[in-house]
């Protein structure tokens, strides 16, 4: 099984290396040529602990490499992830998607053969869709499957939450690209991760879900600390006095 990453960033490059150590042959791909020269330098970009040694365990082993040369490493892959940047746009807040579109388009013009394209930016519902259309008007003859498969690594325990993931979300309903998502995630499967599967726009709403979730328990508490120094309450107490609920949770409740 091959993979290419493309956007060698915060996700691409710790899901590039942790894939790489399921045993997935991975190239990561960035436009920004420092980068690549850093990483082939055995240098790290970003801190992530573990990362450096993770990398370079894997490059040495001959599963992980860089390049900026995004249409080699397409034309070689079963699947191809979207891993590109998608920031907060100025003004409205809407989600940037202009390098996921652009992505997408260089992705069409270099498959070669049957290829998922798997989005792990994290996108508005619809983004799949409009990936699939991207891809089929760029090449109309693509043997392509489009899948959503979102990241819910956390900066500082990334390689932990990638390799010991709550739970892994992939959404497609179509068998084949089910099965190429399925091998990838091999190794989580003996170890009974549980895994999502459904459409692409479930997918696509259960990380828009998940974050605006956990935004609301900490907007929550935050409300209540302001309550607490009205009342001349203790919002440290009240936050473990609601979370020992276990269906509240003490997580996320820092006000
Ligand atoms: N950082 C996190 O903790 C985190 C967690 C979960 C999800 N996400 C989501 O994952 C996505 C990526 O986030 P990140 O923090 O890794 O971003 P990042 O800015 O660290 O990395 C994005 C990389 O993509 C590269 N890139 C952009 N367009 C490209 C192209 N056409 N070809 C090749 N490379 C290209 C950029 O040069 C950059 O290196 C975002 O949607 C983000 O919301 C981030």
């Amino acid at each position: 099984m091959r993979v290419a990453m493309i956007g060698t960033g915060y996700v691409g490059l710790v899901s590039g290396a942790c894939f790489s150590e399921f045993g997935v042959d991975v190239t990561c791909v960035d436009k920004d040529d420092s980068k690549i020269a850093t990483l082939e330098a055995g240098k790290m970009p970003i801190y992530e602990p573990g990362l450096e040694d993770l990398v370079a365990k894997n490059v040495e082993a001959g599963r992980l490499s860089f390049t900026t040369n995004l249409v080699k490493a397409v034309a070689d892959a079963d699947a191809v992830f979207i891993a590109v940047g998608t920031p907060s746009r100025r003004g409205d807040g809407h989600a940037d998607l202009s390098y996921v579109f652009a992505a997408a388009k260089e992705i069409a013009k270099a498959v070669d053969g049957y290829t998922v394209v798997v989005t792990k930016s994290t996108v508005p519902v619809g983004t799949g869709r409009e990936v699939e259309k991207i891809i089929f008007e760029t090449r109309p003859d693509a043997d392509v499957d489009v899948v959503s498969n979102p990241e819910f690594l956390r900066e500082g325990s990334a390689i932990e939450d990638f390799m010991r993931p709550d739970r892994v979300v992939i959404g497609t309903k179509i068998e084949r690209a089910q099965d190429v998502m399925r091998s990838l995630y091999r190794p989580l499967y003996l170890t009974e991760t549980p895994i999502v599967f459904t459409s692409c726009q479930t997918s696509e709403l259960i990380k828009y879900a998940a974050n605006t979730f956990l935004a609301t328990k900490i907007t929550f508490i935050n409300e209540i600390a302001d309550l607490c120094e009205v009342v001349d309450a203790d919002v440290q107490d009240v936050a473990r006095g609601i979370g020992l609920d276990g269906r509240i949770g003490r997580k996320f409740l820092h006000a």
